[in-house]
């Protein structure tokens, strides 16, 4: 069973289809978008090997023809080298702007699709079949594409809306238990930007949830989606409301840009840090109560996830990690945006931070 979901953008407005074993019966639900029956599949070569002929069969059973590109995995292929080398593969396949772009995979695959889709013929559409926790509640949804540069990441991008977005939660039983906890940290941001109940709910729920109760999954993705949707469906490229959803992310930007983008620190796991930061510096400026933060540590110590960057094999320098506020790309006119927080399900955005007491925070939990 799918349970179906609107995103309303006008024109440019789609369906968000969540369930079990979705992908067995993908050619039936995207046939009556494509304008003509052939799409080119991009996925990597860790989703490639469990799904490419789940997907293919189903699109075979509708008459549906399709090219593969596999890329390789992991945020390495999210570069201006590999974005080059994509479309030249894309290319060769001869697409008109007839033919559908479909990602099969987690964010990186979507978030290079979604931009080849953006640039390819001055444009194409395209479809998201997310495979990670983390596509599937935040970055298949909301139409942000890019890749990402010397000079960061993300840096070069587009916004490009999907047609659809098919999220198959059965996927998720061979994605590691690693990458499905930094997923569900962003499953928990919507709780703590603006939803009490819904983190009630994870409080229940959260640890069957990531055991691998499916059912729970679907609520939560569908629940996510309700969130972001909702949220993008008012504020599309981000003028005001949008960067709610960056809870957490100034933190993280900066903990990421320090290691690496690698192994050493995922993003949900860099955003799990940093929801927890942006707690204490409510705290600290008197906004928001320490039994608020204290509740959100016994969820992240049922649940597993990490609370504060002193456990991992990083020499941390302060200094340094005040600098990337600086350079985030959300930084306006120089001055430092944050999300903080009157408690849970509080968050708004403010430029009106002290730097001295996010420098306090983050010391302290560098040596937590
Ligand atoms: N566009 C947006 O709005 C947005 C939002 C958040 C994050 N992002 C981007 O998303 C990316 C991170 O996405 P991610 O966490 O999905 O990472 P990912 O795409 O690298 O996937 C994580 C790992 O899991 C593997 N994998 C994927 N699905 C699997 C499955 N079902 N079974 C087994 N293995 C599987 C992948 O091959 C990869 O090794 C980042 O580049 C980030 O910038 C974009
Ligand atoms: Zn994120």
């Amino acid at each position: 069973m799918a349970e179906t979901l609107r995103v309303e953008l006008g024109e440019r407005s789609y369906d968000i289809l969540v369930g079990e074993r979705l992908l067995a019966k993908a050619g039936a639900h995207i046939a009556h978008l494509l304008k003509r029956k052939q799409v080119i599949i991009i996925t990597d070569d860790k989703v490639s090997r469990f799904y490419l002929h789940r997907l293919t069969n189903a699109l075979e059973e509708q008459g549906i023809g399709y090219r593969c590109v596999i890329v390789k995995s992991g945020e390495g292929t999210k570069s201006f080298e590999s974005f080059g080398q994509l479309m030249d593969n894309i290319l060769e396949f001869k697409p008109d702007r007839n033919t559908t772009l479909v990602a099969l995979g987690g964010g990186v695959v979507g978030d290079i699709t979604g931009f080849a889709a953006s640039v390819l013929l001055r444009g194409v559409e395209f479809i998201q079949i997310p495979t990670t926790l983390l596509a599937q509640v935040d970055s298949s949804v909301g139409g942000k594409t890019g890749i990402n540069s010397r000079w960061g990441k993300n840096l070069i991008g587009s916004f490009h809306q999907p047609v659809m977005v098919l999220a198959d939660v059965s996927t998720l039983t061979t994605l590691p238990k690693r990458e499905l906890l930094a997923g569900y940290a962003e499953t928990v941001k919507y709780g703590l930007i603006d939803d009490t109940t819904f983190f009630e709910w994870l409080e229940k729920n959260g640890a069957a949830m990531l055991a691998g109760n499916a059912s729970l999954q679907a609520q939560a993705i569908l629940t996510s989606c309700k969130a972001k949707a909702s949220i993008v469906a008012e504020d599309e490229k981000e003028q005001g409301r949008r960067a709610l959803l960056n809870f957490g992310h100034t933190f993280a930007h900066a903990l990421e840009a320090e290691t690496g983008y690698g192994d050493t620190l995922l993003h949900g796991e860099a955003v799990a840090i940093g929801m927890v930061m942006a707690l204490h510096t409510s705290v600290a400026m008197g906004l928001c109560p320490q039994k608020d933060v204290d509740r959100v540590l016994v969820h992240y110590a049922a649940t597993g996830l990490p609370s504060a960057p002193a456990s991992l094999p990083v020499k941390w320098d302060i200094d340094r990690l005040m600098d990337h506020f600086t350079r985030d790309k959300k930084a306006k006119d120089g001055k430092l945006t944050f999300i903080l927080t009157h408690g849970i399900g509080k968050a708004f955005v403010t430029q009106d931070v002290n730097p001295d007491i996010i420098r306090d925070v983050l010391a302290k939990a560098c040596r937590a």
